[in-house]
């Protein structure tokens, strides 16, 4: 914190505050308002949060107008290049990469808790077999609550830490489990002898009836989307978490709120959202039509994967994904006409006034459905992947907020707009 402050006098009461600037590592200074209430009799207005901080982190930085993504300090493009996603998720929860022998340990801990319980895999049978992955996702997550209830003393950081592994390593299981079983195949146990991802691929597309080859390509590819996913800073799911996590409930009902908040299509929706949209609109020559109908604000019809909150130039997972798109494609010799829409629909917006005005570049989402769908992931699963990466980013902000010791239950306030005091009326007289 700096020594500077900013003094607030309301001329009118002539009552006064001195708000101290909080300063961080990067990034712009805040005012810290916390006894502005009290001082002044004035509290503050910022609907979707454009203004305020709810929180100090250490774990991720984002600068939105110079396109900079930061785990930990590590840009996201070096991170994209030379780490792995477990090695990510390690980074993210500790603070540090690891050194051979604590990544070597953390993987084995990964490793040995993906199992899930019998009766946990019993639940699924419970849903209809057209549920959304993310509703059977959401519940079973929940659920981990009621098998683990023996270790869920969240002030004991040895029970932090073996939650934080737990939710980590199940979320491909529960995930893989609950696609398995919106086809009606058999659900498959986890292969110790795979890692991470090759680990996932295998529980969702191996079949009793001929053992699966999997493609190192879409391994590689699948872990590069994961290690882009892992973490946003305070994004809606990540602020859920840690709002759930305030009032000091348990972290599978944290995660599962997460994911609850992720689930929409302002959030991690979005990518499904996306391939919905490029099959819509079917063939480049469509998109001129398509791009004028988002422009429309009565139309109620946006650019899926357009546009960013944080971000105002570009979005850097967006760079590499981009590239990464063509490539896999490539690879795996997959032809996808939406490839073709998605580049028109891009280059259409970039050069239109409407969305160079307004700052809307394509997001992180705009090509992963592409390469999710190239690797045989259906459209309903693809917010679920999202899911299983920013685990690594939820659980690390969890475990932060648990670490810190003036941390209070998150409680917004309100400008309350409805009747002001009256009296009961009789229902004779109404
Ligand atoms: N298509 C058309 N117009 C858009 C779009 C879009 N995708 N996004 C924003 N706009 C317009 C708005 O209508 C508004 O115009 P106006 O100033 O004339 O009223 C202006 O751009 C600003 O939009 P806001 O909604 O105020 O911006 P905000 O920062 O609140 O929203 C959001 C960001 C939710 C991501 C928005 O851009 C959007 O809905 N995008 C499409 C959904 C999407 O791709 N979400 C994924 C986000 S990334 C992620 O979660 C991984």
């Amino acid at each position: 914190m700096s020594e500077k402050t900013v003094v607030l006098t309301d001329a009118a009461s002539n009552r006064s505050t001195a708000l101290p600037v909080v300063t961080g590592t990067l990034g712009d200074p805040a005012f810290d308002i916390g006894k502005l209430n009290k001082d002044t009799g004035y509290f503050t207005y910022d609907p979707g949060f454009m203004s305020t901080a709810a929180t100090k982190s250490a774990v991720t930085f984002i600068d939105g107008d110079q396109g900079i993504l930061l785990y930990r300090g590590y840009p996201i493009e070096q991170l994209a290049k030379h780490s792995n996603f477990l090695e990510v998720a390690y980074l993210l929860i500790n603070g540090e990469l690891p050194k051979a022998d604590e990544f070597a340990k953390f993987d084995h801990e990964v490793t040995h808790h993906t199992m899930m319980r019998e009766s946990l895999k019993n639940f699924f049978q419970g849903f209809h077999y057209d549920a959304h992955p993310m509703a059977m996702c959401m519940a079973a997550v929940g659920s981990l609550a009621a098998f683990y209830h023996d270790s869920l003393d969240i002030n004991d950081p040895a029970q932090r830490k073996l939650a934080a592994i737990r939710l980590i390593a199940k979320m491909p299981t529960i995930a893989a489990a609950a696609y398995r079983y919106s086809i009606g195949w058999p659900i498959r146990y986890p292969r110790n002898n795979l890692e991470y991802c090759s680990r996932f691929l295998h529980m969702m597309f191996e079949v009793p009836s001929e053992p699966l080859q999997i493609s190192p390509v879409a391994a590689k590819a699948l872990d590069l989307l994961f290690i882009l996913h892992a973490d946003h800073e305070q994004n809606a799911s990540t602020s859920t978490v840690r709002l759930v996590g305030s009032t000091g409930a348990n972290p599978y009902a944290c995660v599962a709120a997460g994911i609850a908040a992720l689930w929409g299509p302002a959030h991690g929706g979005a990518n499904e959202a996306v391939l919905k949209m490029l099959a819509e609109i079917g063939d480049a020559k469509n998109v001129s039509k398509a791009v004028e109908r988002a422009k429309d604000k009565n139309s109620g019809f946006r650019l899926m994967g357009f546009g960013h909150r944080v971000y105002k130039n570009f979005d850097p997972r967006a760079t590499i994904i981009r590239e990464m798109c063509h490539k896999v494609l490539g690879e795996l010799g997959v032809n996808d006409p939406l490839l073709d829409v998605a580049m028109e629909l891009e280059q259409a917006a970039l050069k239109d006034s409407y969305f160079v005005e307004r700052k809307l570049y394509p997001n992180v989402d705009f090509y992963s459905g592409i390469i999710y769908k190239a690797l045989g992931i259906p459209t309903e699963m693809f917010t679920v992947m999202f899911a299983i990466a920013r685990t690594a980013g939820w659980v690390a902000h969890w475990l932060e907020q648990h670490e810190t010791l003036d941390a209070k239950i998150g409680r917004p306030r309100q400008i309350y707009i409805g009747a002001p005091n009256r009296d009961y009326v009789d229902p004779a007289k109404r």
